[in-house]
């Protein structure tokens, strides 16, 4: 199965069993925007739990804040949106359709690297088992071409992002010959600068309504209560402000499903900094967040780090966290150094001071700000991504799992009596009484035994609790292991130490020697 081929797989088993639906789906659906079925809005809860108390729970100098989408209009000229949050975009004449012109270009280096690793496939066929892939690369003529072309590419590209030369980025567009993916024609427009917030209006007509914008990032939200939080809670730099919410961009193509929408959440730390620390601060986000990652268990390889080389208008160093989706490694998090830029804006802009006393050096100061900028929609697919397996079973049959850790599985405990009879169903109901008050629980009397373990599989419950003709006898049960498929007799008794030990947050966040 190809990687693309898996891709949809999993974006069909989101839809099949309740995780993820187009929105709007009976109108025809509406551009990438989607909704969260019943076990989507469980896993998206438990993600967002698990990123707010390592923040919130964990750091003693974090506190967090739940904003307003609506800001004041200022707000986005201080914070650079309104001149500079733009992508460039390029039409295409005959088939009609806008591009991101940075992106045909990234996709255009993107295939020059498959180019290469497809011909040291074929060289390592041909040469067998005295295949030497660093000479190979190393000499191979049409191997040096295309990288040749490529860092060629690429250099022109990252300058003209950098001077955001936009004839240069249409002339790279030509130069590489890229066409159209629906009309496979080169009839390209200009490239011009798209803003991406969406705007609307508040206030009637008669009363001079005035342009306000979605916020396209929650951030600006913590800048302009940056004081706020800071008096209130007395607080001392190092600190940090955290915040859940959405966030909205009128992406000029949206693609592959969640990783890019037009309303999606974010979940967003700013930390205030004394000035000249930024780096240091930066570095040691940069390795708390990648340990956060990792913690899951989807294997370390599986997420690296990118340097930014165009940054953002407010930044002075920025990384990405990215992970090896199906359609390859892509960005999940950010972390991005902003210096004083939001704060130092916002203060000309409003007139107040936004500084900060440091007892310590007797001195006020606009704190820096060092961000960990996260979508949960995204972390959403990277988590379904990693879990999504397919098995061949013995016998032949095959089963798909979904191999979530136990905290973020949305169903944490399936009961089944064996039968509807014989009073199995009350003592089932009774044990899912035992743990409703803790977790998540759902009791399933439908069909033969196999199969409804295999649609908890497939929404990834990690227990299926059966109850049997024994249980009446001895007050036992028989779990059945998620990942294992393996069995055991245990005593009712002994059920919620169990799913307490495998299903809590303490798991993880031990892990992250916070
Ligand atoms: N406050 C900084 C900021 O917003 P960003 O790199 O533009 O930085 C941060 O976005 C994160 O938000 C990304 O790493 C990604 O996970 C998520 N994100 C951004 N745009 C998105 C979109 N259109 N759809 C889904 N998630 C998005």
């Amino acid at each position: 199965m190809t990687q693309e081929e898996l891709f949809k797989k999993l974006v069909a088993h989101c839809k099949e069993y309740g995780f993820v639906f187009p929105s709007s789906e009976i109108y025809d659906g509406l551009g990438a925007v989607y909704d969260y079925g019943q076990n989507g809005v469980e896993l998206k809860n438990n993600i967002k739990r698990y990123w707010w108390d390592s923040m919130v729970k964990l750091h003693e100098n974090i506190v967090g804040l739940d904003a307003a989408i609506f800001m004041h209009p200022k707000t986005w000229e201080a914070s650079g949106h309104l001149a500079a949050f733009n992508d460039p975009l390029i039409a295409h004449r005959d088939s009609k359709k806008r591009y991101r012109a940075d992106v045909l270009i990234e996709d255009w280096l993107g295939k020059q690297d498959e180019k290469i690793e497809k011909e040291v496939e074929k060289a390592r066929k041909r040469f067998g088992a005295d295949f030497d892939e660093a000479k190979y690369r190393a000499t191979s003529p049409r191997v040096a071409e295309t990288a040749a072309k490529r860092d060629e590419v690429h250099a022109r590209f990252a300058a003209a992002m950098n001077a955001n030369d936009l004839t240069e980025l249409r002339q790279i567009i030509l130069d590489c010959e890229i066409a159209c993916p629906i009309s496979g024609t080169r009839n390209w427009t200009e490239v011009r600068q798209f803003n991406l917030m969406f705007s609307t209006q508040m206030g009637s007509t008669a009363d001079g309504a005035s342009t306000i914008y979605l916020r396209p990032e929650t951030a600006q939200g913590i800048f302009v209560n940056f004081l706020n939080v800071q008096k209130t809670g007395r607080m001392k730099l190092p600190f940090g402000i955290a915040q859940i919410g959405k966030a909205f961009r009128n992406e000029i193509v949206a693609r592959q499903f969640i990783f890019r929408m037009r309303e999606f959440e974010q979940m967003e730390m700013q930390f205030f900094v004394r000035p000249g620390t930024e780096m240091q601060w930066w570095n040691e986000w940069k390795n708390t967040r990648m340990a956060w990652h990792r913690a899951l268990g989807f294997g370390d390889d599986n997420y690296r780090f990118h340097d930014h080389e165009k940054l953002a208008h407010y930044a002075n160093a920025a990384t990405d966290i990215e992970y090896n989706f199906p359609f390859g490694f892509k960005e999940v998090e950010g972390i991005h150094s902003r210096t004083d830029f939001d704060l130092g804006n916002h203060q000309r802009l409003s007139g107040k001071k936004l500084q900060y006393f440091d007892p310590e050096t007797g001195e006020s100061y606009v704190p820096y700000v060092v961000e960990t900028s996260i979508g949960v929609d995204r972390m959403f697919l990277q988590v379904m991504s990693a879990a999504y397996t397919e098995e061949k079973l013995d016998g032949g049959e095959q089963r798909v799992v979904l191999r979530f850790p136990a905290a973020l599985a949305p169903v944490k405990v399936a009961v089944l009596p064996l039968v509807k009879k014989d009073g199995m169903p009350e003592v089932a109901q009774k044990i899912v009484d035992l743990l409703k008050y803790d977790f998540n629980v759902v009791y399933d009397e439908k069909d033969s035994v196999g199969k409804r373990y295999r649609r908890q599989d497939a929404i990834g419950t990690p227990f299926c609790v059966t109850v049997d003709g024994q249980t009446l006898e001895d007050n036992t049960v028989t779990v059945r292991y998620r990942d294992t498929m393996q069995q055991e007799r245990i005593a009712i008794d002994a059920l919620y130490h169990l799913v307490d030990e495998e299903c809590s947050y303490r798991k993880l966040f031990k892990k992250l020697n916070l």
